[in-house]
């Protein structure tokens, strides 16, 4: 007869306990605002528990079998249910995947959340502002250099001055919604393409033809595509008389792809920070970097993340081999349950549009608080948790709007009319209300990564603001 009621009081006293560290998160969260600085009662760990369960009960609604196990405040483990069928061998390690994977997400919301403040073209600013910026990163920029460092500036300004601009040409917060666009096959299974074009910007990858074919499972606007040095031969063909999309080269850059850029009109830049080694492999990764450092939404489509997946297709070729689709698909739904993502695929077609599980802006940005304020304890930093926090190396620039546009002097009469005055000279006043608010908040400074994935040494460029210049 007891027993009941012995087991309804500990119910209630931690549904209690709960209401609780709501009403201690509330409390931090109304005086941090109001004092702008961080109680002394430490709730970094009540605030990150928060986050993770929110985070687990977000992979159980939306990652179609995949659940999330709670380590600790900051460690989580994505396990795929048993009898996943995990076909993908690999030939380096001798294993077929795993099906379960540790994630720390704590540092993962430190590195997702910084690529919002984040420059990822490289810029002439950049080169001048980091230590041996020219004689030693310029360098491994270029292929066919035949020598391992700038030992001539001259000689190396000549393979980066058609894809060097002064300064950023694109900016944080600059568009409300982007498409990242991938290449898998499964597109052709929706018709996403209206959907697609409705975005403010569109980013698509590598040689992924756009036209009336493909129109309603890939759409047809065309705003950003990002390309590996390869792709310099068969360009043309793929942009196919599109001007004004932007390219976006993921490597190095050499003769040939300078060679086929003299003959295009389109902007052309080099992307900085493509050292990597993280959680998904592929090339995805970069166009979502890239999507996060100009977009507040990002809808990723065609990218491999519904389980029973056989092989590495493309929508517009026959299947291949070789891609780990288990990995890749934990990854994309952690990122998604971080609201870093929005994922759209062939299984999620006909959910509702309902993103209620998925953290809001301001719960990140608390949790962001949270994970850096943990992270400079455990480091013995005390303070200093501003938006500088991670500059290592700090450099100056003109103000906005003045400077060189890129491209050489010497342009080709078909470049001398290109398209990139449509972004690069765009008037800071014509930019979105957020981008403005932004740049202010950042005082005019532009961040970037100086090598990869690390999150804590960024080159910080100020730009004069407008009243200063
Ligand atoms: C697992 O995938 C392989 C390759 O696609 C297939 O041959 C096999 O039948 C699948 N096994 C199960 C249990 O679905
Ligand atoms: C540096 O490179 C430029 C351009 O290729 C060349 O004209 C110049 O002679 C080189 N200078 C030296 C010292 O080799
Ligand atoms: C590269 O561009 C910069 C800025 O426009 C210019 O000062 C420099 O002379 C150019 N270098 C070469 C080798 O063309
Ligand atoms: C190139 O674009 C035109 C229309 O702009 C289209 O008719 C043609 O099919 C396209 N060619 C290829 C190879 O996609
Ligand atoms: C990002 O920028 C905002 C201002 O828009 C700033 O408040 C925030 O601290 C920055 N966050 C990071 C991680 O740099």
């Amino acid at each position: 007869m007891t027993r009941p009621r012995l087991s309804r009081k500990p119910a209630l006293v931690r549904l209690l306990s709960v209401a609780a560290v709501f009403s201690i998160i509330l409390i931090a969260i109304q005086s941090s605002f109001f004092t702008g600085s961080w109680t002394p009662v430490n709730l970094d760990i009540p605030i990150l528990s928060h986050f993770q369960s929110n985070l687990q009960q977000c992979v159980a609604n939306r990652g179609l079998g995949l659940t999330a196990h709670i380590i600790d405040h900051c460690n989580v483990i994505l396990k795929f249910p048993q009898g996943t069928n995990s076909t993908w061998y690999n030939e380096q390690f001798k294993i077929f995947e795993p099906l379960e994977y540790k994630y720390d997400v704590c540092e993962a919301i430190l590195l997702w959340e910084q690529y919002r403040n984040m420059t990822t073209v490289l810029t002439r600013e950049y080169l001048d502002s980091r230590p041996d910026g020219w004689f030693d990163y310029a360098a491994k920029r270029i292929a066919q250099l035949g020598a391992d460092k700038c030992y001539n500036q001259t000689l190396c300004e000549e393979h980066l001055n058609l894809t060097l601009p002064a300064k950023p040409p694109f900016h944080p917060r600059q568009f409300r919604r982007c498409a990242v666009v991938g290449n898998s096959g499964d597109l052709l299974k929706t018709q996403f393409g209206e959907e697609i074009d409705s975005h403010d910007a569109v980013i698509r990858d590598n040689e992924a033809p756009v036209n009336e074919k493909y129109a309603k499972h890939v759409g047809l606007k065309r705003d950003f595509r990002l390309v590996v040095r390869g792709a310099a031969g068969n360009m043309i063909k793929i942009l196919n008389g599109s001007d004004d999309e932007v390219l976006i080269i993921k490597s190095v850059i050499h003769r040939d792809f300078n060679a086929m850029i003299k003959k295009i009109r389109n902007p052309v830049y080099l992307f900085q920070g493509i050292v990597l080694r993280r959680g998904a492999k592929g090339t995805g990764m970069k166009s979502i970097e890239l999507a996060l450092s100009m977009c507040d939404i990002v809808d990723i489509y065609g990218f491999t993340v519904d389980p029973g997946y056989t092989e590495w297709t493309r929508y517009f070729s026959t299947p291949r081999k070789g891609h780990n689709p288990l990995q890749g698909r934990a990854y994309y739904q952690l990122l998604e349950c971080l609201g870093v993502i929005r994922i759209h695929s062939p299984m999620r077609a006909k959910r509702k549009q309902d993103w209620s599980d998925v953290p809001s802006q301001e719960m990140i940005s608390n949790a962001h608080r949270a994970a850096l304020h943990l992270k400079k304890k455990q480091a013995g930093e005390e303070g200093g948790l501003g938006q500088f926090v991670n500059c290592k190396v700090w450099g100056k620039s003109g103000p906005y709007g003045t400077g060189p546009v890129s491209g050489s002097t010497d342009m080709t009469d078909t470049r001398k009319d290109s398209n990139y005055n449509r972004w690069e000279i765009m008037p800071f006043e014509s930019l979105r209300k957020e981008a403005r608010k932004h740049y202010m908040q950042m005082e005019g400074v532009s961040l970037y990564k100086m090598d990869g994935n690390k999150l804590d040494d960024l080159v910080c460029v100020k730009h004069p603001l407008k009243s200063e210049a």
